[in-house]
């Protein structure tokens, strides 16, 4: 029996950080071994958002999916390729475009929260979601063509995309009933991952400054992690704090330290016979020690500038097959063949 698909895609965000590593990369690296999998770069879907500043969008892809590799992504079992190269992608989305019905997308809360987040639209007032482009409002359609056209069965993804895996499902239902059964319904595969914080204690990401790079230099993780947020109440030395209140222990110490150490924090934070400084040393040793392995592929990674198009143009070939093969039976089914 051959192992079910699974799928999942990232948009160009370029240089990834610790979020990333400990909320989607670990995860990946450890489901390559058991699913046929793809992995793809959504350059189309950084285009809903991102229509105007498309100068970093390739740049982003190479520096993204360098450290996919540098993480452990391994280009022979996964299939790693890029969106836009994959034209069926497009032919099956506007495919898809003619059977979904709008108000499957008008209630999409991650659409209209991201819509809500930049400033596109004050509020879910029919009015105001009128102003989301058409593009925008219908990516969850775009996704479904992503998974779909490899008829994934898993999709890996954070709860935020949960709402798009169903659509998808719907979709799939929905063509597989007007026409006939070519797509599996596809689940999204929730893990249990850590919310990581940044810096400032707001969740990691790269638009708030706050991040610390899986590329960064040594010396720039230490000094970054030492200037971590931890509980406000250790205002001074002296004053005790709680690690529950700790965004550096919530996102790091737990991660990372082993039981002894975790005892020894929380007493040390709780009596205030710990300073911050030396007690985040303890989390920051293990961080430099996670990350070592992966700035030295990175490095090997950077020294073959060919290597990242190589492996794209790959997987790009790998890819097509299949989902030229799918859309030969889409087209057939439609009765466009
Ligand atoms: N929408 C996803 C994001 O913004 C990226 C994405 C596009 C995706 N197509 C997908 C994820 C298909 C999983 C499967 O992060
Ligand atoms: Fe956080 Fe450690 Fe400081 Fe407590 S002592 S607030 S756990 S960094």
């Amino acid at each position: 029996m051959s192992p079910p698909t699974l799928l999942s895609g990232f948009r160009p965000t370029g240089r990834l950080h610790l979020g990333h590593l400990h909320g989607t990369l670990k995860n990946w690296v450890k489901l390559q071994a058991d699913y046929r999998s793809f992995f793809f770069v959504a350059d189309w879907h950084a285009l809903t958002t991102a229509f105007e500043q498309t100068e970093g969008i390739a740049r982003s892809t190479r520096e993204m999916v360098a450290d996919w590799l540098a993480v452990g992504l391994d280009p022979e079992r996964s299939v790693i390729f890029r969106q836009s190269s994959i034209l069926e992608h497009a032919e099956l989305f506007l495919i898809f475009a003619m059977i979904t019905p709008t108000p499957w997308l008008l209630r999409n809360p991650t659409v209209k929260e991201q819509a809500r987040e930049l400033g596109l639209i004050a509020s879910d007032d029919d009015a105001e979601l009128a102003k989301i482009n058409f593009g925008h409002l219908g990516y969850p359609v775009l996704q479904a063509a992503d998974i779909l056209v490899y008829k994934a069965d898993k999709v890996p993804v954070g709860a935020d995309q949960v709402p798009h895996v169903e659509v998808t499902r719907e979709i799939a239902r929905r063509f597989n009933h007007l026409y006939r059964p070519v797509f599996p319904e596809p689940d999204a595969l929730l893990s249990e991952v850590p919310k990581i914080a940044g810096l400032d204690g707001r969740k990691m990401s790269k638009s708030y400054n706050n991040a610390v790079f899986l590329s960064e230099p040594p010396a720039d993780v230490e000094a970054k992690l030492s200037r971590m947020m931890t509980d406000p109440r250790r205002k001074r030395r002296t004053d005790p704090g709680d690690p529950a209140d700790c965004p550096a222990y919530q996102s790091f110490h737990k991660i990372y330290c082993t039981t002894d150490e975790l005892a020894e924090v929380d007493r040390g934070c709780k009596s205030a016979s710990i300073g911050c400084l030396d007690c985040k040393r303890i989390m920051i040793r293990h961080v430099l020690a996670d990350l070592e392995p992966i700035r030295e592929r990175r490095r090997e990674i950077d020294a073959r500038p060919a290597l990242v198009d190589a492996v794209l143009d790959d997987g790009n070939r790998r890819a097509r097959a299949v989902a030229s093969a799918t859309m030969g039976e889409v087209r057939a089914a439609v009765g466009l063949d």
